[in-house]
This record gives structure tokens, C-alpha cells and sequence, in this order.
């Protein structure tokens, strides 16, 4: 196994993932009552057949605060332990505060630093490229890196040539520091900033910020030139592979899948043909998903881990492409089998325990900072 191009001997490992999908699903057939469009069409362009979409209780957070318990499943180990949570998301529950600090809350995981990553459908391998490395540098050892979406709460449902292609959902990995060579070895991160026009919601941000004229003109949902983001995908997805495989001093001989990410079959067909792979070592589940953005590699790994397609020291590729314009992709050896311990029963009930009480925690400092508030709030700024 290669070391890390960096120098460093201390590695990052994927040990733990779960991934959260809402309870209502949507096929093209029920899409076909909505907008002007048909199964055929969809399945035909793009591979997809049905899409899972948030009722209004399901949030952004709250898909997130589900994967990650299943994350933290997997690898065994408490919500105490994280020192780093990161989401990437495009679909946040606020501008502020960020969604991670509000899983941080819910999972009552108190030594953790928290913030929000955003580089669209990119931003997951963004998040694990970074998460890596931090880890790698010795400065942090255990990281929980989350991609959660609620696409469906931003697209113009009028729009057949964008709702017909996003889903909801989320997808963690936990992630530790081990002398054990693998886990993230190389990542390549780009952007184009010049593309930003081909793939936004242009209102609800400083440039254009929400007013009656923008929601009048639909202006906060999403608008993408299709043809054009699909000829930057088919290049990029290829020419990323390509870099991120020989910065770690391997060729693509020595890779045994490529987790893309989950945008439209036509796109990862073509990028199997750019490099001359087979398409079976591409995982795909769009089909039943359609796009989740920086949901769509946790989900789609997740499940090849769960039909036991991915064996350990595994090398494999993730890979993205996504408004910004931005692009990346991370290569890892998969390193850490399930964790076996006879006392993953008695941890999980004890993590269960500890969100019951992180949750009567934050309900008391709440009411605490309200009283303490109304008390002394204002004598303390006449102090000052
Ligand atoms: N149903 C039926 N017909 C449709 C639909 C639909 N849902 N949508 C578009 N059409 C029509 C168009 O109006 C057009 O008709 P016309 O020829 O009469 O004008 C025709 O189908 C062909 O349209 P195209 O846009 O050329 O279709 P294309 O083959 O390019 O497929 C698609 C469109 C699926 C959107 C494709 O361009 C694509 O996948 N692009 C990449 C999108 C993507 O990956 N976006 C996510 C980026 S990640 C992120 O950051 C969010």
C-alpha cells in the first residue's frame, strides 16, 4: 500500500456510515400527473424512476441527525467522541445557524466543532477531502462528515426539466485517525467559477435577497442550463478520476469501483467509456433515488457496502461535479470491516440514552439563557 503523498503517517479511516431517506416516495408515473413528461422520457435521459421527497416534518437536520445515528452505529463509538461534524448541503435549514451545529444539538455531541460545507453536489467529497485531512495533519482524530438534502423543497415543481431529476435524503461517514495505512489517500478539488450561471437559485442570497418581486418570479428555486452541465460533467467526471488515481501513484488497474455522483446514468455511462472501464465497477442507484446532491455518494455506497459488493483494501473512487461550477474526487482504501464488539448492544442503548438527555440539555440551556435573560440581560449591557 502507497503512503500518503503528503509524508504524513497517520491515515484516515471511513469506520463508520448510515444513510436516511424520507417515508414518501415518488415515481415518474405520479410526476407524470404534476408536469408534462412521462416515465419513458425520464428513465430514458436520465435512469431515474423514483425519488424519495421530505413531507414538512422531515428537514434537512432532521435526515442528517438520522444518518449520522446510524453512522455512529456502525462505527461504535459515542456522540462524546466527535471532535468535527461537517454537512455539506445546498439546502440548509437557515443561513444561520448552520445545519451542522443543529446535529451537533441532537446528538449531543459536545466537544464537537460544527459548520456547514457548501460546494453543491460536490460538497461531500469536498467535506471528506477536508475531514481527511485534518485528520491526517494530527490535529483532530474523529470526524463525522454528513451530506443531507431537501432538494424537493427548492425546485420548481413546474419546471419539467429540472423536477424531474432531485430527490431528498442523507448520507454519513464517520471518520478516525489509525497508523493503519488507507482510509482517504488523495483528493482533487476544483471549481469554475465562471459556470456559476449554468446551475443556481439566483435569490435568497446577498446578491438578490428575497423580496416580493423574487418570490413572484420563482426566483428561489433552482434553474440549470441542462445541455451544458451535462457536456462539463462528462469531462470532468473522467479528467478527476484520471488525477486523483496517479497523485497517489496508482493507475485505474488498481481501482475497483467508482462511486460517481448520482446525477444521471447517461453521464456516468460516458465517463465509463472517456476511461475504458466497465460500467459495473460504477455504483448506481439513481434509479430509486434520482439526484440527492451531497447525498448521493454516501447513499449510494452505503449500499454496496450493505450487498457486500465493497470487501476490505478495496480502492475506491468518489467522484462529483456540481454547481459552483465545482468538481472533485477522493480516493480511499477501505479499510475497516464493521465493528464486531460483544458490547455494540449495550453502546447502542447507552448512545440512545445520551440523545435523550442532549435533548433535555439543550431544552434547559434554552429556558436557562431565556430566564437568565430577563434577569440580568439588561444590567449587564447598562455595564457595559
Ligand atoms: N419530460 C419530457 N420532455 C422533456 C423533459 C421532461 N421532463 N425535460 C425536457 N424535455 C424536453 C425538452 O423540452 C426538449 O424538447 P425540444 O427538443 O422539443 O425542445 C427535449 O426534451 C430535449 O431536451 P434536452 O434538455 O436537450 O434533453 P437532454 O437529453 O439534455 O436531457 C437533462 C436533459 C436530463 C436535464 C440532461 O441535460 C442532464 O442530465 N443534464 C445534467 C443535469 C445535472 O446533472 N444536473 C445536476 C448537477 S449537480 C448539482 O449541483 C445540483
Amino acid at each position: 500500500m502507497p503512503g500518503l503523498p503528503n509524508g504524513l503517517n497517520r491515515y484516515a479511516h471511513i469506520c463508520g456510515w448510515g444513510t436516511a431517506v424520507p417515508d414518501t416516495i415518488l415515481t415518474n408515473s405520479e410526476l407524470s400527473r404534476m408536469v408534462d413528461t412521462d416515465d419513458e422520457w425520464i428513465v430514458a435521459r436520465t435512469g431515474i424512476k423514483q425519488r424519495y421527497i421530505a413531507n414538512g416534518k422531515e428537514t434537512t437536520a432532521s435526515l442528517g441527525v438520522e444518518a449520522a445515528k446510524a453512522a455512529l452505529d456502525t462505527a461504535d463509538i459515542s456522540p462524546n467522541d466527535l471532535d468535527l461534524i461537517i454537512v455539506a448541503t445546498s439546502t440548509p435549514e437557515h443561513n444561520f445557524p448552520s445545519t451542522a451545529s443543529l446535529i451537533q444539538d441532537e446528538l449531543g455531541a459536545s466537544k464537537a466543532g460544527a459548520f456547514d460545507m457548501g460546494a453543491a453536489c460536490t460538497g461531500f467529497v469536498y467535506a471528506l477531502s477536508v475531514a481527511g485531512q485534518i485528520i491526517q495533519s494530527g490535529a483532530i482524530n474523529t470526524v463525522l462528515v454528513i451530506g443531507s438534502e431537501t432538494l424537493s423543497k427548492i425546485v420548481n415543481w413546474e419546471d419539467r426539466s429540472t423536477c424531474v431529476l432531485f430527490g431528498d435524503g442523507a448520507g454519513a461517514f464517520v471518520l478516525q485517525g489509525s497508523e493503519v495505512p488507507g482510509g482517504i489517500l488523495t483528493s482533487v478539488l476544483r471549481s469554475d467559477g465562471s459556470g456559476g450561471d449554468l446551475l443556481k437559485v439566483p435569490a435568497g442570497g446577498s446578491a438578490l435577497p428575497a423580496s416580493y418581486d423574487t418570490l413572484r418570479d420563482n426566483l428561489h428555486t433552482i434553474t440549470m442550463n441542462g445541455r451544458e452541465v451535462f457536456r462539463f460533467a462528462t469531462r470532468v467526471m473522467a479528467d478527476a478520476c484520471r488525477e486523483v488515481v496517479s497523485a497517489a501513484g496508482m493507475t485505474m488497474d488498481d481501482i475497483d469501483f467508482i462511486v460517481p455522483h448520482q446525477a444521471n446514468a447517461r453521464i456516468i455511462e460516458a465517463a465509463a467509456r472517456n476511461l475504458n472501464l466497465p460500467l459495473d465497477m460504477f455504483i448506481m442507484n439513481m434509479d430509486r433515488y434520482g439526484n440527492t446532491s451531497a447525498a448521493s455518494i454516501p447513499l449510494a455506497l452505503c449500499e454496496a457496502v450493505a450487498d457486500n459488493r465493497i470487501k476490505p483494501h478495496n480502492n475506491l473512487v468518489f467522484v462529483a461535479f456540481g454547481g459552483g461550477l465545482t468538481w472533485g474526487a477522493t480516493l480511499v482504501t477501505w479499510g475497516v470491516s464493521k465493528s464486531t464488539s460483544p458490547h455494540q448492544v449495550w453502546h447502542k442503548l447507552r448512545r440512545q440514552a445520551l440523545y435523550r438527555v442532549a435533548r433535555i440539555r439543550s431544552a434547559v440551556r434554552r429556558s436557562t439563557r431565556m430566564i437568565e435573560g430577563a434577569l440580568w440581560g439588561g444590567e449587564e449591557m447598562d455595564d457595559n
